[in-house]
């Protein structure tokens, strides 16, 4: 093990917030601590996956559908009550909403305006929690505003109102990645100590890359502008195709190797398949901070309004100059 500073291996999640806050006050504190909890979350999620095939009750369905209109894996409704437990005694989260609640969850503690809202997607490609393939979970948080009526509405606000986001993979090693507006930042989770430490800081995403990533089975779904796009991408070298089914290591790869993910609207379904408060918000407000872009095709991901709380939206997101190509082929259709 090559000699790292025992400095930079204390550098846990929650201290590593306060430094980028550059300030102890109570908000800076409150962020450390949420953020401290989602790495708790993380590591109980990774424990479960890291056994699910010597266990009983963890792998498969358990026989509902979601209000996406999704089958239910039992992992997915492992990881929602993770979540919701974690929060349940913080007093920093006073809402959960999730991919797998119709309507928000509220923690009764006393929860004065202004306290924190997790959105949160708990497993991000369930179709690979069987068959052992990285899966991810998304989160972002949002301060509550004004008197919450009990559907949220507040939550109905741009990508802007995120405060912070990120996502974990649950991969050869669970890495969380995260950002409070002051950069990019990855920790990888440590077993021996059970903490996950600060491993790549400042992530910037190239400002292209060779990876395009997108579920080519959809071809004659797609506008026509985005075919053209793919088959410009058919015709010249350079380019390489990965798609693992799971939004959170398709990203995580363009991250640091650059390129671009897309999942766009089709025909039948304009908005697409991603969930824009806690799939294509938290990522375009991370990747955007690493240095690229995210469109929903014609607008920033970051400035699309949903008009209710599990509201879709097409997926364009990666290296600058990738995003910019798609869009240049929206364009010239419209
Ligand atoms: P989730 O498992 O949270 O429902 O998300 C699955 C998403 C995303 O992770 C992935 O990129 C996409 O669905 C894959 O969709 P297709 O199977 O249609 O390609
Ligand atoms: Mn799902
Ligand atoms: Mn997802
Ligand atoms: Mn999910």
């Amino acid at each position: 093990q090559g000699e790292r500073s025992l400095d930079r291996d204390c550098t846990t999640l929650s201290r590593h917030v306060l430094q980028q806050l550059h300030s102890f006050s109570a908000d800076a504190q409150d962020l450390s601590a949420i953020m401290g909890r989602i790495g708790l979350a993380a590591k109980l999620i990774a424990r479960r996956l890291s056994r699910a095939g010597l266990m009983e009750n963890v792998l498969g369905v358990t026989g509902d559908i979601n209000v996406q209109g999704e089958t239910v894996k039992k992992m997915d409704v492992y990881a929602n009550e993770v979540f919701i437990s974690v929060f349940k005694q913080s007093g920093l989260v006073c809402r959960l909403a999730s991919e797998e609640m119709e309507q928000p969850y509220y923690i009764p503690e006393n929860c004065p305006i202004g306290r924190y809202t997790l959105l949160y997607d708990p497993i991000d490609g369930s179709s690979n929690v069987d068959i052992n393939i990285n899966v991810g979970s998304i989160f972002a948080i949002r301060q509550q505003e004004g008197e919450d009526d009990g559907t949220a509405s507040d939550l109905l606000q741009s990508g802007r109102k995120q405060i912070a986001a990120g996502y974990v993979l649950y991969g050869p090693s669970t890495m969380l990645v995260y950002s409070m507006g002051t950069g990019v930042h990855a920790f990888t989770l440590d077993p021996s100590l059970g903490e996950f430490i600060l491993s790549n800081e400042n992530i910037r995403i190239p400002h292209h890359g060779p990876v395009y990533s997108v579920n080519e089975g959809n071809f004659w779904q797609w506008e026509e502008s985005i075919r053209d796009y793919i088959r410009y991408v058919h015709r010249h070298e350079g380019y390489t195709a990965r798609y693992s089914g799971a939004l959170v290591g398709d990203i995580h790869r363009i991250l640091f190797q650059g390129g671009v993910f897309l999942y766009p609207g089709t025909v039948k379904k304009p908005e697409g398949k991603l969930r824009l408060l806690y799939e294509t918000a938290p990522l375009a407000f991370l990747i955007e901070q690493a240095g690229g872009r995210a469109s929903a095709g014609t607008q920033d991901i970051l400035d699309v309004v949903p008009d209710k709380l599990h509201a879709r939206s097409p997926l364009i997101i990666g290296s600058k100059e990738d995003v910019t190509l798609v869009e240049s082929f929206i364009q010239e259709r419209d």
